[in-house]
């Protein structure tokens, strides 16, 4: 019935794990979804929050994604049954697995269509001078023709890397694309530094402003703190199935995290100061800000119509690199089942992603806010990825056996053990439980 270990392969070499979890984590959440959101929640606040729920509750539970995805080699349905079967308890653990392979379906289908604008944004960049970069935006995005199209290009390519299986392509693309795109957010700061509002970005970024905490912002918060980790929705513990038994998770994870949070941080800090040096843009201009934000800056700076472009195909690769890992708990399920080939399963799920698609390609209004994209966005990514992380963390806190914990660790520093277990059973299910209780009430 169980399917043979690694049924899907290993990863080739040391450092690809790390560069295709960090590939995971690192995409639109950072650069396109981090700074609109801190500007729409108000700034310092919303990111000491954020930052608090990536240590209390985002790193515990990468660590724990790894661990079970590592020890059976399997898709995250399949991963968690055998984790709970191992440890005596119900096999319907394993719907932790189903929830997690809806929410990347849900996810992947506006993902898309976000990526989308980042291609189509790579030939604006190269070839318009229009400095009503807002007005811009919004033509763009109130033209679901060309977001359909954009849409297309991009589910395909996700879906041809993952259905030709993903360790040899995205392994090595991200060795060389992923430094390079960190090189480039580097000289946006720089140049926010020096053409920019740097100072007021800094404050409004680092200086909590308590009074613009409402229920609401521990919600966005903790959702992006989970989209942008890739967590609770099987991507890390696909990949985790994947990782060689010699490498260590803890500090793997904190890698991880600490390069996902340091790229939110710098995309923050490349794209406020502009929005605050130039009259008439808002720090709260929602899903549009970085679009149109870096195309201001694109349009007045020195060669502009060469290292935009170059920015948009890093940042569209970048989202590339966090899709394909959208996609591949759901393909990687259907195809270790055995009914169906990789590609075919590959082709399935792609095309219901693009289907539910539709709805946010279709779904911009004049102000560039979409109804549609914000409530699939809010299903998955605010609710259905804490929920999935919650019960991974309830489930090895409480539930797997210890022994079969510490066999996959290894030789684990006691100290950071016994931290990691306080916060997975404690901290992160009763953070989690509030947060969302609160939001239903
Ligand atoms: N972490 C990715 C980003 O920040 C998105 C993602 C979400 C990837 C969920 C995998 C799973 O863009």
């Amino acid at each position: 019935m169980q399917k043979t270990l690694k049924s899907h392969g290993t990863w080739i070499g040391k450092w690809t794990f790390v560069l295709a979890a960090t590939g995971s984590a690192v995409g639109l959440g950072n650069i396109w979804g981090f700074p609109y959101k801190a500007g729409t929640e108000g700034g310092g606040a919303f990111v000491l929050i954020y930052l608090l729920c990536i240590v209390l509750i985002g790193l515990p539970i990468m660590l724990s994604e790894i661990l079970i995805g590592r020890r059976s080699g399997n898709s995250p349905i399949n991963s968690m049954k055998k984790s709970a079967i191992d440890s005596d308890v119900s096999s319907a653990w394993q719907g932790v697995g189903w929830i997690g392979i809806s929410a990347g379906i849900l996810i992947l289908s506006f993902y898309s269509v976000i990526a989308g604008i980042c291609l189509k944004y790579i030939f604006v960049s190269a070839s318009s001078n229009d400095l009503d970069t807002a007005g811009q935006f919004l033509s763009i995005v109130n033209s679901p023709k060309e977001l359909m199209l954009w849409h297309t290009i991009f589910m395909g390519l996700t879906m041809f890397i993952v259905s030709a299986g993903v360790k040899k392509g995205i392994g090595r693309m991200v060795k060389i694309l992923m430094p390079m795109l960190g090189l480039l957010l580097i000289f946006m700061v720089v140049y926010g530094i020096i053409n920019g509002a740097f100072k007021e970005a800094l404050s409004f970024l680092f200086k909590p402003d308590f009074t613009k905490i409402t229920s609401d912002t521990f919600l966005v918060a903790m959702g992006q703190a989970f989209f942008s980790l890739s967590l609770g929705m099987g991507s890390i513990m696909a990949y985790g199935a994947y990782m060689s038994k010699d490498q260590n998770i803890a500090s793997t994870s904190v890698s991880v995290g600490a390069l996902d949070t340091l790229v939110a941080i710098m995309a923050g800090l490349a794209v406020f100061p502009i929005i605050f040096a130039i009259q008439g843009l808002e720090a709260s201009g929602g899903p549009g800000l970085v679009f149109i934000s870096l195309q201001t800056a694109f349009n007045t700076m020195d060669f502009g119509n060469i290292i935009g472009p170059i920015f948009f195909i890093l940042l569209s690769v970048a989202a590339l690199s966090s899709s394909i890992s959208i996609l591949e708990p759901g393909v990687a399920y259907l195809a270790e089942e055995g009914y169906l080939s990789r590609t075919k399963s590959a082709i399935i799920i792609s095309i219901t992603c693009w289907l539910i698609g539709i709805g946010t390609a279709f779904g911009f209004d004049q102000d560039g806010n979409n109804f549609f994209q914000a409530n699939v966005e809010l299903i998955s990514v605010n609710i259905m990825q804490p929920l999935g992380g919650m019960l991974i963390a309830i489930f090895i806190g409480w539930f797997m056996k210890e022994s079969l914990i510490k066999d996959e660790l290894g030789d684990i520093n006691q100290a950071i053990y016994q931290i990691w277990r306080i916060f997975i059973k404690f901290v992160a299910p009763i953070g989690v439980g509030i947060v969302l209780i609160s939001q239903l009430f």
